[in-house]
Order: structure tokens, then C-alpha cells, then sequence
């Protein structure tokens, strides 16, 4: 059994989206709204779903020898660059399962989506996160102060890059 691996996200792993989004630790360095709708792992399902369909959102859960542990989102932007958005549950922190979930998303989107470019953001007082990306292979970029009308504006934000 593999220790860390990645498939689609399902319909049935809402409820421990839900309940892991849900926790302050989470949202404080994400987007993700705190305190976190009733229905808002539905409502981000049915959301990504339809991107997925598209072929510009690609969201997977992290399995942590097979269990839920997570979520790693491969987007497609703009220029045919890559981002990778994620987030690992806190029981499973500290146990290089944001690493790895981060390296097998990039495997699938070079491999499966033929992108050869990765940009990725993280808040500058994340520092796990941006250790993910070193770990991985992204080069730090810059330095940004996030911009109005964002959950986090006026905190600095770092800008990571990965060439294949
Ligand atoms: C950031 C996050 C994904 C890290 O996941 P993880 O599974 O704990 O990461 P790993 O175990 O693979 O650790 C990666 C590296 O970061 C380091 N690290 C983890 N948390 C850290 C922290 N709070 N401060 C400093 N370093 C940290 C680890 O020691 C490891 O580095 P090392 O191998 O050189 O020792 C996880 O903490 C998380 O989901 N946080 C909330 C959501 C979030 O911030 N998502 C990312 C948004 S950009």
C-alpha cells in the first residue's frame, strides 16, 4: 500500500471536506472562508466538478495509506501554466504528506495534461506550504503584497515557479 497517493475527488468525501475545511488551522493560511458554510464542501463540489468537466480544474483527494487525509487541486491557467492548491487535514501534518500529494499532482499534470510551467502562490507566514514547493522543485520568485477585496489583503504573499 502506498503511504501517500492521489485520486478524483468523490461525492463521498464531502463529509470529511467539510469537517477538515471547516477548522481554523485550515482556513487561516487558505482562501477558504472561516467560519465555513453548513454546505460549503457541496457547494465547492459541484463547483469544481463542473471546472473538471471543462478540462481546467482537476481536483483530487490526498489518501493517506488510503485514508482521506486531503485535497490537491491542479488548475490550468492562463498560457497553459499549471498551480497546485492544496490543503492536508491536521492529524496528518508533519508527515510528508503535502510533499508527496504536491509531487504526485505534478506527475499526473505533466504526464496527463502536458503542462511544463507550475506557478504557485503561498502566504509568506506559511512557511510548511512553502517548503512543499522547495521540496518539489519550485524556485522562489517574489515577494507580493496581496491586493484589495482578498481574504488575506495587505499580508505578503511569496510566488513560486517550477520550469519541467
Ligand atoms: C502547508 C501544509 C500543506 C503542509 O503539509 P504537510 O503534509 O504538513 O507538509 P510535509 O509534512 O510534506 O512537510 C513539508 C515541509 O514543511 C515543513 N513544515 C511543515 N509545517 C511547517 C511549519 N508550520 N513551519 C515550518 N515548516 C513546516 C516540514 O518540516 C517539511 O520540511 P522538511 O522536510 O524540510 O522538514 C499543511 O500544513 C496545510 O495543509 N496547512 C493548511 C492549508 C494550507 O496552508 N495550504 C496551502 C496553502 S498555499
Amino acid at each position: 500500500m502506498k503511504k501517500v497517493s492521489i485520486r478524483f475527488i468523490e461525492e463521498s468525501d464531502l463529509p470529511l471536506v467539510q469537517e477538515y475545511v471547516s477548522k481554523k488551522q485550515v482556513a487561516d493560511t487558505t482562501n477558504v472562508p472561516f467560519p465555513y458554510p453548513a454546505n460549503g464542501a457541496l457547494q465547492w463540489f459541484e463547483f469544481v466538478e463542473k471546472e473538471k468537466e471543462q478540462g481546467n480544474h482537476h481536483p483530487f483527494a490526498i489518501l493517506y495509506y488510503e485514508k482521506f487525509a486531503g485535497s490537491i487541486s491542479v488548475r490550468i491557467e492562463k498560457n497553459e501554466i499549471g498551480a497546485i492548491d492544496y490543503w492536508v487535514a491536521p492529524p496528518f501534518w508533519n508527515k510528508g504528506v503535502g510533499t508527496r500529494a504536491a509531487q504526485e499532482a505534478i506527475n499526473y499534470a505533466v504526464k496527463e495534461l502536458g503542462l511544463k510551467t507550475f506557478e504557485t502562490c503561498c502566504l509568506k507566514e506559511n512557511p510548511g506550504s512553502g517548503r512543499v514547493l522547495e521540496k518539489n522543485g519550485f524556485r522562489f520568485v517574489k515577494e507580493f503584497e496581496i491586493g484589495s477585496g482578498d481574504k488575506h489583503e495587505g499580508k505578503k504573499a511569496n510566488l513560486y515557479r517550477l520550469e519541467m
